[in-house]
C-alpha cells in the first residue's frame, strides 16, 4: 500500500498538528530508549494536548512483566525524565491507554497476540486500524521483527486505516548489510510506510538550518564557494562509552556518529533549495548532496581521515578510564572513539571548499555546530601589526546545548587608535522564544503519526551515505590503530596536524 506523500504547502499549513487516532507499538518496551526518550516524549506530547483522543501503546518485549508493571515502570521514568513536569491526572488519563505484550521477538504467536489486542483497541479506542510500529531494539532484532509482523499479516491492519514502522538507528553497519536489511524492510513494506530516524533531525536548530537558509534572502548569495573558505562540523561528546562498549566496539565513531548525524548535518548545509517544504523534495536534495560527494579512493583514506581513541585522562577535575579500562570494552579492543575526516562536495556550489567533520567521546565538553567559515576580505587596508586581531567571518550553528546562532565579525574596539578586534552577533533560541525547544522525539514521533517523513531518511540516502563510508572503513582496515588522546583533551595531535597542513585549525569551542 503506498501512501500520498503529505504535502503541507499544497494543504495548507497545519496550525494544529493533530493526528488521526492510532496505536503505537514499541519493540523493546523495558528498553533505555523507550524509558528515557519515547514515552516521556509521548507524555509531553499528550501534556500539550497533540496526541490524538484514544492514542494508545502497546509495549512489546521479552520481560515477563504485566500491564501494571509496565505502566509502574514508565511512571517513574517519566518523573525522571519529561522535561515538563509531572501530573498525576494526566499521567493517569495517558497510562489507560498503555499495555505491555510479552513475547520473544521470534515467536509467532506473540505477534498473533499482538494483532488480537490491536483490534480490540480498534473496537474499544477508536483507534480505527491506525498502527505505527516503533523498532526500539538493537539492529539485530530489526529482521526478525519485520519478517514476523509480516508473516502476522500486519503490513497493513485488516480495517484499513494506515500502517508504518519507525526504523531506529543504525540502519546497516556498511552498504552490503544495509541493503540485505533494506530488502527485508521492502519485501513486508512499502518505502512510504517506512520511517528511518535519526532523533538529530528531531533537534529545532537542525530544522531552523532550512529555515534560516531558505526563508531569509541575503544568506543563500554568500553560501558557497565564491565566499565559503569551509565548513566545519563538530559532534563533540563529554560522556565515555558508557557501559556500551561490545556495541561501541562493534561500531566505533564512524558508524555511531558520522554515518548519520553527522551526514545529515552536511547534507542539510550543503544542500540546494528544494522547490517546496515537502518529503520528497527535501529528500530529493539530500540525496543529490551525497551523490555529489565523491567516496575516497583506499590510498587516500589516510590522508583524508584520522582516528583516535581515549586514554585515561581528566574530565571536570575528575579521573577517568581509559576506553581499554571501560566496563564491557572486550581486551584488545580497536574501535575508534574519535575521527576526524575531510569530505568533497564535488558541485558548482561547494567544488574546492572542504568539509571538516569530527566526533568523539571524551573530549573536554559537549557541542554540536556547524560552522561556515567564510574567505577573508580580499584586502586588508587596515594595519594588521600586533594591535589588530583580524579573525575570518565565522557564521556558527549550534546544535547543542545553548542552541542558536552567532556570526563572528571584525569591529572596531573604542577609542583613538584603530584597533579591531572580533565580536560575535548572537541568537539564542531560548532567549528569543522564552520557551524550551521540545525534545528531538517528540517532534519526530508525531511527524510519523501525521504522515510527514521529512525529517525521516529515505531509502536511497542511507544508501549513498553508506556509499561514502563503506571505503573508509575499508581503507582502515590495514590501518595502523587509532591514535591515543587523553581523555578530557580535544582529540590526538594528528588530528590538529591534519589540518595544519591545509593551513587551517579546528575551532576551540
Ligand atoms: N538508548 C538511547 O538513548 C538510544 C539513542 C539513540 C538510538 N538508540 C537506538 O535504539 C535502539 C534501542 O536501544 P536501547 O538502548 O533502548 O536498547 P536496550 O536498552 O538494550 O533495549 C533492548 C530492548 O529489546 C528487547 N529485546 C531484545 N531482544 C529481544 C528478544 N529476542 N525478544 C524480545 N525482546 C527483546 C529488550 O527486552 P528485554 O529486556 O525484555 O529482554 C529491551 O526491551 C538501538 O537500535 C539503539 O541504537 C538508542
Amino acid at each position: 500500500m503506498t501512501e500520498p506523500t503529505v504535502n503541507p504547502l499544497r494543504s495548507g499549513m497545519r496550525m494544529q498538528r493533530t493526528p488521526e487516532p492510532c496505536t503505537m507499538v514499541i519493540f523493546g518496551a523495558t528498553g533505555d530508549l523507550t524509558h528515557r526518550k519515547l514515552v516521556p516524549g509521548l507524555y509531553n506530547l499528550q501534556r500539550e494536548r497533540l496526541l490524538p483522543p484514544g492514542f494508545s501503546v502497546i509495549g512489546f518485549a521479552r520481560r515477563d512483566w504485566s500491564d501494571d508493571y509496565f505502566r509502574q515502570t514508565l511512571v517513574e521514568d517519566v518523573q525522571e525524565f519529561s522535561r515538563s513536569g509531572f501530573e498525576e491526572p494526566l499521567w493517569q488519563s495517558f497510562a489507560e491507554g498503555i499495555s505491555y505484550n510479552r513475547s520473544s521477538f521470534d515467536d509467532p504467536a506473540g505477534y498473533q497476540a499482538l494483532a488480537e489486542k490491536l483490534n480490540a483497541l480498534d473496537a474499544e479506542r477508536g483507534t480505527s486500524g491506525n498502527r505505527l510500529f516503533y523498532l526500539a531494539t538493537g539492529p539485530e532484532s530489526f529482521t526478525t521483527i519485520i519478517q514476523q509482523l509480516g508473516a502476522a499479516g500486519l503490513r497493513q491492519s485488516p480495517g484499513g486505516g494506515w500502517t508504518r514502522i519507525i526504523i531506529e538507528k543504525p540502519f546497516g553497519r556498511d552498504m552490503a548489510s544495509a541493503r540485505e536489511l533494506d530488502a527485508e524492510v521492502h519485501k513486508v513494506f512499502d518505502e512510504s510506510q517506512v520511517y528511518r530516524i535519526d532523533h538529530y533531525l528531531g533537534k529545532e536548530t537542525v530544522q531552523n538550518l532550512l529555515v534560516f537558509r531558505f526563508a531569509n534572502g541575503i544568506f543563500e548569495p554568500v553560501w558557497n564557494r565564491r565566499y565559503v573558505d569551509h565548513v566545519q562540523i563538530t559532534v563533540a561528546e563529554a560522556v565515555g562509552v558508557e557501559g556500551r562498549g561490545n556495541y561501541y566496539e562493534q561500531a566505533g565513531a564512524i558508524r555511531d556518529m558520522v554515518q548519520n548525524h553527522l551526514m545529515q548535518l552536511l547534507t542539510l548545509t550543503a544542500m540546494e533549495p528544494p522547490g517546496f517544504y515537502e518529503a520528497n523534495s527535501v529528500r530529493d536534495e539530500k540525496v543529490k548532496v551525497l551523490r555529489a560527494m565523491r567516496p575516497l579512493a583506499p590510498d587516500e583514506v589516510a590522508k583524508y581521515t584520522v582516528r583516535g581513541q581515549y586514554t585515561a585522562g581528566t574530565q571536570a577535575g575528575k579521573p577517568v578510564p581509559g576506553y581499554l579500562e571501560e566496563a564491557g570494552v572486550p581486551a584488545g579492543a580497536h574501535a575508534e572513539t574519535y575521527v576526524a575526516m575531510q569530505m568533497f562536495v564535488e558541485n558548482w556550489r561547494w567544488a574546492g571548499v572542504p568539509f571538516y567533520l569530527r566526533t568523539g567521546k571524551r573530549l573536554p565538553k559537549r557541542a554540536s555546530e556547524i560552522a561556515i567559515q567564510f574567505r577573508s576580505a580580499p584586502l586588508m587596508i587596515f594595519d594588521q601589526g600586533p594591535l589588530n586581531d583580524i579573525e575570518p567571518n565565522v557564521l556558527t550553528i549550534k546544535v547543542q546545548p545553548d542552541e542558536g546562532i552567532s556570526l563572528k565579525f571584525e569591529s572596531k574596539v573604542p577609542g583613538q587608535l584603530t584597533q579591531i578586534r572580533p565580536v560575535t552577533m548572537d541568537f539564542r533560541y531560548n532567549a528569543a522564544f522564552g520557551v524550551e525547544s521540545p525534545e528531538a522525539y517528540e517532534r519526530l514521533l508525531l511527524d510519523a503519526m501525521l504522515g510527514d517523513s521529512t525529517l525521516f531518511t529515505r531509502s536511497d540516502e542511507v544508501d549513498a551515505s553508506w556509499s561514502l563510508i563503506t571505503p573508509i572503513l575499508a581503507g582502515w582496515q590495514n590501518a595502523p590503530p587509532p591514535e591515543p588522546y587523553a581523555a578530557g583533551s580535544w582529540g590526538p595531535r594528528a588530528a590538529d596536524e591534519f589540518l595544519a597542513r591545509a593551513g587551517r585549525e579546528w575551532r576551540r569551542l
